[in-house]
């Protein structure tokens, strides 16, 4: 799926507004809204509901494990080859009021091992009988086949299973044939219901989300990736629809069922895929289509948003990016069509099913007169993400869930390279270091992560395979595979991947498969390496975390270390490698640009190296571009160096390298590896900095000291500080932009202006929040709305903030009203920001109101509420009150379900909110937490490491800011 799950890139845009209160108190305000960029969500998968059920099943019961029915892993004794699906979705509740759809199935199998028991997976379906049992079976080819003589359900392990009274033949073929009956519910699971209005007239659509393990609640299948087959699906569905599905239509026919008109459309036959890739999709959506070469290519969404144009964007940039990946891969679009659909209701942030792939609306539509930059960024890259899996994920697959990582932390890197390609202007590949190296390493730097790759046997319950679709897959996975890419070059990457996917199209692979490849292209270069592929990779595969690689200019000595945000922790996983990793290095300094092709490599804990000794006022900057996974720090001397070259003339050091050294500072302080104190200087060249990367890494890095010390006498001055920093950008955006006019060329350049414009405006510049004062008062009285989109986040945050009920009531019909769907998430994202509890609390009701905000939303707005510092402690409770219900009926989507968790207990910092915690973990054991349970133990980490940084670093830090803005003196 799309990243998206997770995920996670954001905008980031701290918002802290300085609002006059009832009581005429002024109080601090702090929003911090990330950008609902959910893309490492594009897991989709929901089987948290089933979770909960399946949980308190196992606690009653203690099913045998030695019984076939009871593991959860399909034995291997039968494969199947061709299934011919027919189903007919109801767009009309029946007499019991529930939607419902109809379906009946054929497997054609054969027999590996003689058996007399068929395991099939199959999920909250109803079986019509046919004579005494739920299915049929007889022998392909004439010969016959044994009788049935039991068939029964399996709720807790989700199988249909098939007792025979003789042996199925070994490499005799076999077809199970069954009717069912199953929900059309409306749980963004399997074969589900969205819904929209158009015109005042409610509209349902019946669409399919089967990753990781829901293809068994559409029909009986063998639901695991490595059970590749054919599949020939048919459905009926009412004529005034139309029916899509990975493979183009081969015929249609009319049919009249009790006085209504039906249509019957057959695709042709998919080639072999796995049963996560199966898509179909009943509707009345328009579409805008071209060709690229002989690939038809069509966005579908909503037919108003059709109208409105906002399917042009994607339909311009899919033909070059799907180009761009053949040759990449050397191979061509393995079908002969890409259909692409924006749905109302997704919960991933897209789904790369083969031939059809799905989206959120915000992945796929773009509105020109509405939609930020940040939505451009976010299409092309989600589209670049799933057309990458046509090929890496889906022509080859990997064998099962534990090595997600490959599929998803490939996708996640060369998203990059193809959005690259359909934007060449933006220098989009930059943006890695900031959305998935340094995003990642938040959590990577935790004792309660993990290694990217699972053992097989980790890995079988659907919560289980729901909970690796997390941002060490997504992001780490992108990570280590640039490292690897620049290492190698891209050239030689590409070598070995064309031959990884030759080899193994339509086949079944394990990670070693990719390395195995990439081996080859080595050897046949000549390149040179320390290490084997497979050697170096291990070290970051299969331990957890990364390492701190410090250096002495003096002596020239280098070490690593493990580096663990919290120095307290204790790392109880073990490693074969002993945290040590083969670590590539790339360097500079002041003297010196080393050439290209210059690499040093540490490949144990410590070592000298006679170049790493520069000296006197010379400096040395280490990881160039940040393209190792790894963290940097100096001797003192050093550091000093550096900040004295980033004071005189900050340009000597390469832009992502002056991001790095701040975000080096800021985690390494952290950690306790250098005082805060130099990291807050490394701030301090901010006046004269205008590049998006420095700026977006500090207020990243002081996000956290807003969250820590937002409720502290700190804040007072950390606000003063912020002000005077950023002024002068805000002055120098509103120049170059005349008077917030003009938009600028560059994407990080816009990025930049958003930044100047919601720093000044939450950290309370007046003009700043004068202009936002200005905009709402135009927009009020011509009803027409003059804002830029993008500036529209940081503006109707500001708006809300300052303008009591009335503005909140006024962004509130707005986002009913809205009809882009990126509109309607901005302005639900600022209704968060208000200063008052009882309008914070209503709005957290409303999040349980699915006919106000949609189940897809629920939890990121409820974490947008907990991220402003009045409505945290309201959220806290909100969560701590509702957790069954949010447990039981929003459970879906892993990832919201983490970073609901991880969200909320941001800002816990005190001992107090740590016992809570605790409790909240002990109450709710009977209940569980589903793909949340990581996250939840990640919490009570962070808390503690919470309370020894605030107890440690409070007094200095307040000193640090008082210092800098004391007026001079007279
Ligand atoms: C399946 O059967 C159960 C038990 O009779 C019933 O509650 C459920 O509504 C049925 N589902 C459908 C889709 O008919
Ligand atoms: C079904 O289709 C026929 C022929 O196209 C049409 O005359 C009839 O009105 C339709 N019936 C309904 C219920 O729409
Ligand atoms: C669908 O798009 C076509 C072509 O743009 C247009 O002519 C047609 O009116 C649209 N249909 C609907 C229902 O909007
Ligand atoms: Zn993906």
């Amino acid at each position: 799926m799309a990243a998206g799950f997770f995920i996670s890139k954001t905008v980031g845009i701290v918002a802290i507004v300085l609002g006059v209160g009832a009581v005429a108190t002024i109080i601090a305000l702090s929003v911090v809204y990330a950008q609902e960029k959910n893309k490492g969500t594009d897991t989709g998968n929901t089987e948290t509901t089933t979770t909960a059920t399946t949980t308190t099943a196992t606690t009653t019961t203690t099913p045998d494990p030695n019984l076939p029915w009871n593991r959860w892993r399909l034995p291997t004794n039968l494969m199947p080859e061709l299934y011919e699906v027919t189903l007919q979705p109801f767009l009309k509740p029946n007499a019991n009021n529930m939607y419902i759809f109809t379906g009946n199935s054929s497997v054609v199998f054969v027999c590996k091992e003689p058996t007399n028991l068929i395991l099939i997976h199959s999920n909250k379906l109803n079986y019509t009988m046919q004579g005494s049992f739920m299915a049929s079976l007889e022998a392909v080819n004439g010969s016959s086949a044994p009788h049935i003589t039991k068939t029964w359900l399996v709720p807790l392990t989700q199988y249909l299973v098939v007792q025979l009274d003789g042996e199925l033949q070994q490499n005799h073929h076999y077809r199970l044939s069954s009717s069912f009956t199953g929900e059309l519910a409306d749980d963004l699971a399997g074969f589900y219901r969205s819904e929209y209005v158009d015109s005042g007239e409610t509209k349902v659509v019946a669409t399919t989300q089967m990753q990781a393990a829901d293809a068994r609640k559409a029909f009986p299948c063998f639901d695991e990736p490595a059970m590749k087959a054919n599949f020939s699906v048919t459905l009926i569905h009412p004529s005034d629809h139309s029916a899509i599905s990975n493979m183009p239509i081969k015929s249609d026919s009319q049919l009249v069922i009790n006085n209504e008109n039906w249509t019957v459309t057959k695709f042709q036959t998919t080639p072999k895929m796995s049963t996560y890739l199966l898509a179909f999709i009943v509707s009345q959506f328009n579409y805008t289509a071209n060709m690229s070469d002989d690939v038809l290519i069509r966005i579908w969404g909503r037919p108003k948003a059709i109208a409105e144009n906002q399917g042009d964007y994607a339909l311009r940039v899919t033909g070059p990016i799907l180009k761009f990946f053949e040759d990449h891969y050397n191979t061509s679009y393995p079908l002969p069509k890409s259909d692409q659909v924006g749905l109302p209701d997704f919960n991933a942030g897209a789904m790369e099913n083969w031939g059809l792939v799905t989206y959120r609306e915000n992945s796929l539509l773009y509105d020109n007169n509405f939609s930020s930059i940040g939505n451009k960024e976010r299409v092309v890259t989600v589209i670049a993400h799933e057309l990458a899996h046509q090929w890496f994920g889906n022509l080859v697959t990997l064998k099962w869930w534990n090595d997600l990582w490959l599929n998803e932390g490939f996708a996640s890197y060369v998203e990059y390279l193809g959005a690259d390609r359909a934007e060449p202007s933006w220098e989009i590949k930059d943006l890695m270091v900031l959305n998935e190296v340094y995003t990642v390493m938040a959590t990577d730097a935790l004792a309660t992560s993990h290694p990217l790759s699972f053992p097989e046997e980790e890995i079988n319950t659907p919560a289980q395979i729901s909970e690796v679709f997390d941002s060490i897959a997504y992001s780490k996975g992108a990570s280590v595979l640039r490292m690897l890419s620049d290492f190698l070059t891209e050239d030689i990457f590409k070598a070995g991947l064309q031959s990884y996917l030759h080899t193994f199209s339509y086949g079944n692979t394990v990670y070693k498969d990719l390395w195995d490849h990439l081996q080859m292209a080595v050897t046949q270069k000549n390149v040179s390496l320390p290490k084997s592929i497979s050697d170096i990779m291990d070290t970051w595969i299969l331990q957890m975390g990364f390492p701190v690689v410090t250096v002495n200019t003096l002596t020239g000595s280098i070490t690593q270390k493990h580096f663990l945000l919290d120095p307290n922790s204790v790392v109880d996983r073990p490693s074969t490698f002993n945290y040590t990793w083969i670590v590539p290095i790339t360097w500079m300094t002041n003297m010196t640009t080393a050439a290209a092709g210059d690499r040093y490599w540490l490949t144990k804990k410590s070592d000298t190296n006679d170049t790493f000794k520069v000296g006197g006022n010379n400096w040395l900057l280490l990881n160039l571009n940040v393209s190792g996974y790894f963290r940097v720090n100096y001797n003192q001397e050093n550091w000093d160096n550096l900040l004295a070259q980033l004071s005189s003339n900050h340009r000597s050091i390469p832009v992502i390298n002056r991001a790095q050294i701040i975000d080096d500072a800021f985690n390494l302080a952290r950690a306790k590896y250098v005082n805060v104190t130099l990291a807050l200087a490394t701030t301090k060249f901010l006046s004269q900095e205008t590049e998006y990367m420095p700026w977006e890494a500090a207020l990243n890095n002081l996000q956290y000291f807003q969250l820590m010390f937002d409720r502290s006498e700190v804040f007072g001055v950390m606000t003063k500080y912020i002000k005077k920093q950023v002024t002068p950008l805000f002055n120098h955006y509103k120049d170059v932009t005349d008077n917030w006019v003009n938009i600028t060329q560059d994407l990080m350049d816009q990025y930049n202006e958003i930044n100047a414009i919601s720093t000044a405006c939450s950290y309370g510049i007046t003009e700043c929040q004068d202009l936002a004062i200005k905009y709402f008062n135009e927009w009020n009285t011509t009803n027409t709305n003059p804002i830029p989109p993008n500036l529209r986040s940081a503006i109707y945050c500001s708006i809300v903030a300052t303008g009591g009920e009335e503005a909140w009531d006024f962004i509130w019909k707005k986002f009913k009203e809205a009809t882009v769907v990126s509109e309607a998430d901005k302005l639900r994202t600022a209704l968060s920001c208000s200063p008052q509890p009882w309008i914070l609390n209503r709005y957290l009701q409303y999040t349980l109101d699915p006919t106000k905000i949609r189940k897809q939303d629920a939890t990121a707005t409820i974490n947008s509420i907990a991220s402003n510092v009045v409505g945290q402690p309201l959220a806290w409770d909100f969560i701590r009150s509702n957790w069954k219900k949010l447990f039981s009926q929003y459970g879906g989507g892993s990832f919201s379900f983490s970073r609901l968790i991880l969200a909320v207990t941001q800002r816990f910092s005190s001992e107090f909110e740590l016992q809570q915690l605790e409790q909240f973990k002990a109450d709710n054991q009977d209940v569980g937490f589903g793909s949340g349970t990581r996250a939840l133990e990640q919490a009570l980490e962070r808390t503690r490491a919470n309370i020894n940084w605030v107890k440690e670093n409070q007094g200095t830090v307040l000193a640090w800011f008082q210092e800098q803005t004391m007026a001079p003196a007279a």
